[in-house]
């Protein structure tokens, strides 16, 4: 199998071969999952086999294996982890953040009406922002190196925060750091508290970043969506103010746009793997102990027979009116499957959301244009990674009105 976007190969393989892939390379069978219902009846109902992490050496050797969530093996430290997480980012809890993820996208609306060119810095620095504030309570400056950590890897990431966030300044507001370390942080078990705390600033920064860079490559290349989500924004809050999160109910179309951009460019195209600890059956295939797993989140996403026209980015598919019934909603796949599911997503979701609406209801969001004039169409070629980013594509991205600017301007003003 090719080293880049074997995710699309894997989709491929299935399509000709039957949605169960398997391959052995060097001793270790790998397994990809193309189907939902496949992930979901092995991650979810047979999680007692399928919810730890494969082991690498250079995991080991490194130390990762013991506190990094998303790598640690089925047990009591990654129940441990999943608890801590869970109490920080429950679905009830996240309405908490509500404040300082829409205060952080002010501040990013604000650096685009200034300075739209250098739209993927802003991004990167709102999102490190917002998780650096839940997490740590701090505010970070302008510029701040402690952004570059989620860009350099986060290889003892907590060490590397700790000192860059001397220059931070601390903001009165209980952090998930001082939260846990009240409720939990006995004995040697700071230190593993500082680790997961460090893994949210490290699991989450990335991956929003990739979801609104998606979202503004796909107002790029699909106008008519830019245009149905303004229509909706200022027939709903009107054209003299900003979106927020009140407003959700009666913003289906943003909504929709939201959940296409998680299926059209899957984020995490493999998730993360999931390794069979017991020997199983399933569909009379043996998959013995030590098969890794990967849920194709890539292929199940763009299914053709749950999302017609898979490739074209169509927010309309998930209105009630487009056809029969909804579609089997992309959040389902998007965050991965069973126990090991991704605890941030309900934040996650609501970053992407106050994200995408902001933006829409203050920007137009255009082809830029070379120096001949002539506009200049970006591709649809991403980082090959585990979380994939565009590659750096050129827009234009300018206010729609005076009153849009004014509105990010008072918005501003209060911070
Ligand atoms: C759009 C944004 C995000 C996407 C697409 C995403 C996706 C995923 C996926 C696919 C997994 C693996 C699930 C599996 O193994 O089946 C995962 C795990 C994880 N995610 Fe996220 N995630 C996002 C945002 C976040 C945020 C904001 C946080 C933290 C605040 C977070 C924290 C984690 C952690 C700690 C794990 C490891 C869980 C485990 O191994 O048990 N993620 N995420």
């Amino acid at each position: 199998m090719p080293g880049r976007n074997e995710w699309e190969t894997a989709r491929q393989w299935g399509a000709k071969y039957g949605d169960l892939v398997y391959i052995k390379n060097l001793g270790t069978g790998y397994l990809f999952l193309n189907s939902y219902e496949d992930a979901i009846e092995l991650f979810e109902k047979r999680g007692s086999v399928y919810s730890s992490r494969p082991q690498t050496t250079m995991l080991d050797l490194e130390g990762w294996s013991d506190w990094f969530t998303s790598v640690i093996p089925y047990g009591d430290n990654l129940r441990r982890a999943r608890q801590y997480f869970n109490r920080i980012f429950q679905r009830s809890v996240t309405k908490n953040y509500y404040d300082v993820q829409t205060q952080s996208i002010h501040k990013l609306l604000y650096k685009l009406v200034q300075d739209p060119d250098h739209y993927r810095h802003h991004i990167r620095q709102a999102a490190a922002e917002a998780i650096i504030k839940i997490a740590y309570g701090y505010e970070i400056l302008e510029n701040d190196p402690a952004v570059d950590v989620i860009d350099t890897g986060i290889r003892s990431v907590s060490d590397a925060l700790a000192f860059y966030l001397v220059n931070a300044v601390p903001v009165p507001t209980p952090s998930m750091l001082s939260k846990l370390t009240e409720l939990y942080g006995r004995g040697d078990n700071e230190t593993f508290i500082a680790q997961t705390v460090a893994v949210a600033f490290g699991a989450g920064g990335d991956t929003t970043v990739s979801a609104l860079l998606t979202f503004l490559l796909a107002m790029v290349l699909f106008p008519d969506a830019m245009k149905k989500g303004h229509e909706e924004l200022d027939r709903v809050i009107g054209k003299h103010a900003l979106p927020s999160f009140e407003d959700r109910p009666r913003l289906p179309y943003i909504e929709a746009i939201c959940k296409e951009c998680l299926r059209w460019q899957a984020i995490t195209p493999l998730a993360v793997p999931h390794l069979a600890e017991k020997d199983d059956i399933f569909k009379g295939y043996f998959i013995p102990a030590g098969t890794v797993l990967y849920g194709n989140v890539w292929a199940m996403l763009r299914d053709p027979k749950r999302y017609p026209d898979p490739d074209k980015f169509i927010p309309d598919r998930w209105l009630p009116a487009y056809g029969e019934e909804p579609p089997l909603e992309a959040d389902k796949m998007a965050f991965g499957f069973g126990r090991r599911i991704c605890p941030g997503r309900f934040f996650a979701e609501n970053s992407i959301f106050i994200g995408v609406a902001s933006i829409l209801a203050t920007f137009n969001i255009e082809k830029a244009v070379d120096e001949h004039g002539v506009p200049i169409t970006p591709t649809e070629d991403y980082l090959s990674s585990i979380v994939r980013h565009p590659k750096p594509f050129k827009c234009k991205i300018t206010p729609r009105s005076d009153a849009s600017v004014l509105a990010v301007r008072q918005a501003t003003k209060q911070l």
